[in-house]
């Protein structure tokens, strides 16, 4: 068995969003621990435990906290990337929505470790009932000291504030998103300088995912050890992956990282009309897409990246056979046109270019010469753009050519909703079987 609720565990308690509800299960305890162990142990802690990043690229936690300068006098602050908007990921909003306040322990134990006063939670705006459930879970910090000046005897002061983004998927990037808090409009700035170095107002900032944070609480009640007893020793934890898509039971399913897509589909109930998926993508639309071959990798960064993909959010969708490939990629890249900042020419024109000639493949209207132009686009864009927004925009297509060649060539004569007729998808999804 490699369910393992730990985030989830209380989630079908009624009042499991509440403080009185969080602290039944011991909530917000581990905060006076945190004060004892001090700021560089609390470092030394997470560090060991391998925790990586939850937020797509599996950035060692402990080291980013690590980059932090001590002692430099300025101001460190703390932001949390609560922006979840890539296409199929699905894990930080129920996450909120149910366990606000592991997020917040998380947060004052980072603050702390960080030496940070000021924290900052950026969550997109188009969720207001998150944004409404995430300041009421602070407020009710804020009413039993937990949150303000001198939490619990320490001498340590935090402030939190939920801030509501505006709604863009470029405001996910750290630096976007620093940017759109300080007022401006979100557009990636350049690295180096890092966050950790020169993030929000210039000063020393740690930007981590909601899940990464969620996790710190429970590091410190249970041990570094007690995290690397789940999942390999590059991949250590467990996960909320959300697996969307043609299953029979899409949801969030907390799992130990190594887990397999067979054993995940099998929580979910398996494919909606049994068998096997066409294609899957592991961690959202920015990720090259895998088949069924697939099915037995351990879902780990490691044996993602042998694969040819990244594990990303772990939010795997699913695809029957009912859908064109040709269709689903134009989709996604009719997204990253619309999402594509502007501030780089490689993702501003290329994702023009690379949709429009997806559109005509969709129309039956492409050419085979076409198919070596999109090839060539997509290699130009790759690690040239100014930020990894342009690099995603350029992943679906080679993996999609590479697995369905065949249907890429039908493009230059077959509309896709002839070749694949999303009437009868859309029966067959009602319960038909075939
Ligand atoms: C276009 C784009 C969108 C992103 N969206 C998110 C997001 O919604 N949430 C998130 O945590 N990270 C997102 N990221 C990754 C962040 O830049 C950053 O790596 C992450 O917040 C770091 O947190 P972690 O170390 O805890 O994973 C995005 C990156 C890019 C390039
Ligand atoms: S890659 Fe795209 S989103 Fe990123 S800076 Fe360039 S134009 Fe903006």
């Amino acid at each position: 068995m490699t369910l393992t609720p730990v985030l989830t565990a209380h989630w079908d308690e009624a009042d499991c969003y509440t403080i009185d509800g969080y602290r039944r299960h011991g909530g917000y305890d581990q905060v006076a621990k945190g004060f004892q162990m001090g700021p560089d142990a609390l470092i030394q802690l997470v560090k060991d435990s391998g925790l990586r990043g939850r937020g797509g690229a599996g950035f060692p936690t402990g080291m980013k906290w690590g980059f932090v300068p001590q002692g430099d006098g300025k101001a460190h602050y703390l932001v949390v990337n609560a922006d979840e908007s890539e296409p199929g990921a699905c894990k930080d909003i129920p996450l909120m929505l149910a366990n606000p306040h592991a997020l917040i322990e998380g947060c004052i134990l980072t603050s702390y470790a960080i030496r940070a006063n000021w924290a900052f939670i950026y969550v997109r705006g188009e969720v207001p009932h998150v944004h409404r459930r995430l300041r009421a879970a602070v407020r009710e910090a804020y009413a039993a000291g937990l949150l303000g000046t001198d939490i619990q005897g320490s001498g340590f002061d935090l402030d939190l504030v939920v801030h509501a983004g505006a709604g863009a998927y470029i405001c996910g990037e750290e630096t976007a998103l620093l940017d759109s808090l300080e007022g401006r409009r979100g557009q990636p700035r350049l690295k180096p300088p890092f966050p950790a170095v020169a993030g929000l107002y210039a000063s020393p900032t740690v930007v981590n995912n909601v899940e990464t944070i969620a996790n710190v609480p429970y590091i410190v009640r249970n041990g570094a050890d007690w995290l690397t007893q789940w999942g390999t020793e590059k991949s250590p934890g467990f996960k909320l992956m959300s697996v969307s898509g043609h299953v029979r039971r899409p949801g969030v399913y907390e799992v130990a990282l190594g887990t397999t897509m067979r054993q995940l589909l099998e929580y979910a109930g398996g494919m909606r009309h049994g068998g096997e998926p066409k294609f899957w993508l592991p961690g959202g639309s920015s990720v090259p897409m895998l088949t069924a071959e697939h099915l037995d990798l351990p879902l780990t960064y490691e044996d993602m990246a042998a694969a040819g993909t990244m594990l990303g959010t772990a939010t795997p969708m699913v695809f029957d056979d009912t859908v064109s490939v040709v269709k689903a990629i134009t989709r996604w890249l009719e997204f990253y046109k619309h999402e594509s900042c502007g501030k780089c020419t490689p993702c501003r024109e290329g994702t023009g270019w690379i949709a429009g000639t997806l559109g005509r493949f969709e129309a039956g209207q492409g050419t085979e010469a076409e198919l070596g132009m999109l090839e060539e686009l997509c290699a130009q864009i790759m690690g040239r753009s100014f930020c990894a927004l342009g690099d995603a925009a350029a992943t679906p297509f080679p993996a999609a050519f590479k697995h369905f060649r065949s249907e890429w060539l039908a493009g230059t004569h077959t509309p896709a909703d002839q070749a694949f007729d999303p009437v009868a998808a859309t029966v067959l999804a009602a319960g038909a079987t075939r």
